[in-house]
């Protein structure tokens, strides 16, 4: 069980390859293992052929890789592998449930969301709204960046069938209590979709204990390949859901003039997928298996306390966030007086500090705050203090310079 953050660093070669970069942009975007590249390598080099449809040895090799990566991929999360979809991304698995979801909705049943969503967990909702009728109602957030769940008997009412939250906050990192979500749910008979983007990245997850309906999280976040993500659905209904495209792969018998569709998950990946980025998903997850989670998890969020902590010491310098270390993820957004973020993150950048500014794909949560964006740093399990105080350093120095 490996934890140590020499040990880990070492294993991912754009870090190895560069002593000067200080990555804190890992809600973005994690780096990627030589254990992954390799997978992804030994794939394309000795297996790569389309999956489900040839019956040639490497047909069957291919289809065998990414059937295998579904299992790992489901193993991790706790749930079958025939409930498990393959999409492009959270993006795309929270699409596919806004499309085909709803359709089973009449006008009138709302969604709920919150003030806290990433616009991937909100636009397809608007969308989806639009389509069917349907009323739109967001849980409002705190001032400190947590969902309100005191107003959440405001918002719910007799004909909410979904409430689609996020996990944790790609902003402020507040992570959601999920199990008073599902007991307001389940208290009206409405559905639970969680956008676990953010929170996968940082320890195991057991979706089954979670109690939620639906679940959505990305490879690319979650040290694999980019272009592949999942959605985990409850088997009855994805059983129930319409297709969400049309293709290769997700029939049972088609004729000129009607199709009848395959079963989940194969309903729901139409067309080739992404087979060498499944490929390297598994590899993530058999990755992810060998590592010391709770020492991982204790070290995050310590160096997240070190740098909350450094930018009390920073004039101007003001955590868009919750406070304590309890219930948030490692990722801090600051907002510096009188300095836009993007200028903030230039700077941070020509001291080899990579972090994020802007407004986080998450504009109705800046107009909440009344903030144009944010200066965010996101750490990773590779993350070490050197990183921190780089980060912490700059901040300073663009304090004293922008402010
Ligand atoms: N959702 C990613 C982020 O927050 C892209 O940066």
């Amino acid at each position: 069980m490996i934890s140590d953050v020499a040990a880990l660093r070492a294993q991912f070669p754009l870090l190895a390859a560069d002593p000067g970069l200080h990555y804190l942009d890992s809600a973005a975007s994690a780096q990627t293992p030589q254990a992954v590249l390799d997978a992804v390598a030994r794939h394309e080099t000795h297996s790569r052929a389309n999956v489900h449809r040839g019956v040639h040895r490497l047909a069957e090799a291919a289809t065998e890789a990414y059937e295998g990566a579904r299992a790992r991929v489901a193993s991790w999360l706790n749930v079958p592998a025939n409930e498990l979809v393959f999409t492009s991304g959270t993006t795309g698995a929270i699409n596919l449930v806004a499309h085909s979801f709803t359709r089973g909705l009449a006008p009138g049943d709302a969604i709920v969301v919150s003030e806290l969503e990433h616009h991937s967990n909100l636009v397809p909702w608007q969308l989806a709204a639009e389509r069917h009728g349907l009323a739109l109602r967001a849980i409002p957030a705190t001032d400190d960046g947590r969902l309100d769940l005191d107003a959440l008997d405001r918002v719910l009412d007799a004909r909410t069938k979904l409430i689609a939250v996020t996990h944790a906050s790609n902003v402020t990192g507040a992570v959601t209590d999920v199990a008073r979500i599902v007991a307001a749910a389940r208290a009206i008979g409405a559905r639970v979709l969680l956008d676990g983007a953010q929170r996968a990245p940082h320890g195991p997850l057991d979706l089954q204990a979670l109690g939620v309906d639906f679940y959505a999280l990305s490879s690319h976040k979650l040290f694999g390949p980019n272009g592949v993500g999942a959605l985990w659905g409850r088997g009855e209904l994805l059983a129930a859901m319409p297709p969400f495209m049309g293709g290769g792969e997700m029939i049972r018998r088609v004729t000129l003039a009607k199709t009848t569709y395959a079963d989940p998950p194969a309903r729901f990946e139409a067309g080739t997928p992404p087979i060498a980025q499944a490929v390297g998903f598994g590899a993530a997850i058999d990755w992810l298996s060998t590592l010391d989670w709770p020492a991982i998890a204790a070290r995050e969020l310590a160096l997240a306390g070190r740098l909350m902590d450094g930018l009390a010491a920073i004039p101007g310098a003001r955590l868009i966030g919750p406070a304590g270390l309890q219930a948030r993820l490692p990722v801090i957004s600051v907002a510096l007086d009188g300095a836009h973020p993007h200028d903030v993150a230039q700077m941070l950048d020509r001291r080899g500090v990579a972090v994020r500014g802007g407004h986080h794909c998450a504009q109705p949560l800046m107009d909440r705050l009344g903030l144009a964006g944010t200066t965010r740093a996101s750490l990773a399990l590779y993350t070490d203090a050197g990183d921190v105080d780089a980060c912490l350093e700059g901040l300073a120095a663009a304090a004293r310079r922008l402010a």
